[in-house]
């Protein structure tokens, strides 16, 4: 067998479809951005139809760019934004409502409900998550209660529920295949990561009917093939994974101790923890880093809303930049005696503060403050906000003996924000050699699936650094803009 796979990256803001040779070398990139929807303050939603347009012609364009023929593709890997809500009629295929997607917020005072009612112990001891607007349950009630008929369909089997992972599972098989893997399973805050199930209390806590519930598989496994119709053959589907969890796996992360961070929309830091299920004292989400030959590996994670939106919002927004690449040369300039802080907390605030009404905000403007100073603010608040969730992990789990954080995703590719980074957070950063990691780990669990690519041990030895960066800030300053920042956050919060 050739050892061609196919990766498909479904994220927030765009699609992509890699094709990859047996070496992890990438042969053809189809890419296609759609469109955000915003119907009211706080609300996010996405076209189940636009994505799934999107994703087959990403893999038509990837296929013909690699000049690889789909017979030829040993398998696809699936990997996608994690947590955005789909329910489609199985009979048509055709989704019921938009997708409602992990940033939207609509359902925070049904999860203020659940709290008050002190649910959320139960639910943090079931699924490692917290009762906020950010994950599927919520997102998913609300359909059924919010689209009319939605919720009598359902309870007669007539309708299906699926993160988009599963969505494009049931679309590129045909209908023939409801599934997911427990990455993606883990995500919508009615499984159970101990048990590795679906769960009754808390199907019955956020009122879900189970026959809306796709089955959960290990992140490589046989998901069936796609519609011959679709792509000219039958290609067989081996691995699925939540984006995070896919890039942990691209970036090697198999040992506890070891950590990425991916910069992309947001920023996702996860730590492997191994079989150990940490739970988390700091308000982290205890999740599956992934599941294979049905084991089950397990992570830390913090999760940061605002990343890489950041920096697109100083370009789109306020126009002080005009491409995502000159912001690191700008924030460079920036005079080192003004202490300007942003809290880009544009859909509230993730990990470890989850507010999910507090929203952004800038301090320590003066008259001398100008775009260099805001741009600054703008890729610092990113460290910052990682070295909170660093410092969450060492609280809650003290089993990695060093910290390296390996990084991926859009802004990484500044050296200036790398530095920073590896500043703030007093510990080196690596920079891998491919940073399509995503992609890669997706590609990485439907080549082991097909028996084309390496084991873990072989493909870890294939990861390869391009640049290590050093922490090297005067420690009274770090501890005076640590302190800077936490004071804004302060100002900041609502609760
Ligand atoms: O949890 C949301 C996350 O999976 C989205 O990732 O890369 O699309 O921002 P990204």
């Amino acid at each position: 067998m050739s050892g061609f796979i196919l990766a498909i990256d479904q994220g927030t803001t765009s699609t992509r479809a890699i094709v990859f040779n047996g070496g992890g070398r990438i042969l053809g990139v189809g890419q296609q951005e759609f469109r955000q929807h915003f119907p009211r303050s706080g609300w996010v939603e996405h076209d189940g139809e636009e994505i799934w347009d999107s994703v087959v012609a990403t893999i038509r364009f990837a296929l013909s760019n690699a000049k690889v023929a789909a017979s030829d593709i040993a398998g696809i890997g699936i990997t996608n934004q994690r947590e955005t809500t789909l329910i489609w009629d199985r009979s048509s295929g055709l989704p019921i409502h938009h997708a409602i997607v992990w940033q939207d917020r609509r359902t925070a005072d049904f999860c203020d409900t659940l709290k008050a009612e002190g649910a959320e112990p139960m639910v943090t001891a079931k699924t490692g998550l917290l009762l906020d607007p950010y994950f599927s349950g919520t997102k998913i009630a609300w359909l059924l209660d919010n689209v009319e008929g939605a919720r009598a369909k359902a309870e007669r089997g007539e309708l299906a529920f699926g993160t988009v992972d599963s969505f494009l599972l049931w679309r590129l098989t045909g209908g023939k295949v409801h599934a997911t893997d427990a990455t993606n399973a883990a995500r919508t805050l009615l499984y159970d990561i101990g048990a590795g199930a679906w769960d009754d209390e808390l199907l019955a806590l956020f009122r879900v009917p189970r026959a809306l519930l796709p089955e959960v598989r290990d992140c490589a496994a046989d998901f069936g093939v796609t519609d011959p119709r679709l792509f000219g053959a039958a290609i067989s589907i081996g691995g699925i994974a939540g984006d995070q969890h896919a890039a942990t796996l691209g970036q090697a992360c198999f040992r506890p101790g070891m950590m990425k961070a991916t910069y992309g929309t947001g920023c996702f830091a996860l730590l492997n923890t191994g079989s150990e299920r940490v739970p988390s004292t700091n308000r982290l989400l205890t999740t599956i880093a992934y599941r294979l030959d049905g084991r089950t590996t397990y992570a830390l994670e913090g999760s940061i809303f605002v990343a890489g939106s950041a920096v697109q919002w100083l370009r789109d927004g306020l126009h002080l930049i005009d491409r995502a690449e000159a912001s690191g040369p700008m924030a460079a300039e920036a005079d080192p005696h003004q202490d300007v802080y942003l809290v880009p907390a544009f859909t509230g605030l993730g990990a470890p503060w989850w507010d999910a009404r507090a929203r952004g905000a800038m301090f320590g403007l003066t008259r001398g403050t100008g775009p260099r100073e805001i741009v600054r603010a703008a890729l610092e608040s990113v460290c910052f906000q990682t070295r909170d969730l660093l410092d969450a992990m060492k609280r809650d789990w003290q089993g990695g003996d060093e910290t390296v954080l390996r990084v991926d995703g859009g802004m990484v590719a500044s050296d200036w924000t790398m530095q920073r980074l590896a500043d703030i957070l007093e510990a080196p950063v690596d920079r891998p050699v491919v940073l399509e990691t995503t992609a890669l780990g997706a590609a990485w669990l439907a080549g082991r699936q097909s028996g084309t690519w390496p084991d873990e041990a072989g493909f870890a030895e294939s990861w390869r650094c391009e640049q290590r960066f050093e922490p090297a800030m005067d420690a009274a300053e770090r501890d005076a803009r640590i302190a800077g920042w936490h004071d804004a956050v302060r100002r900041t919060l609502t609760q």
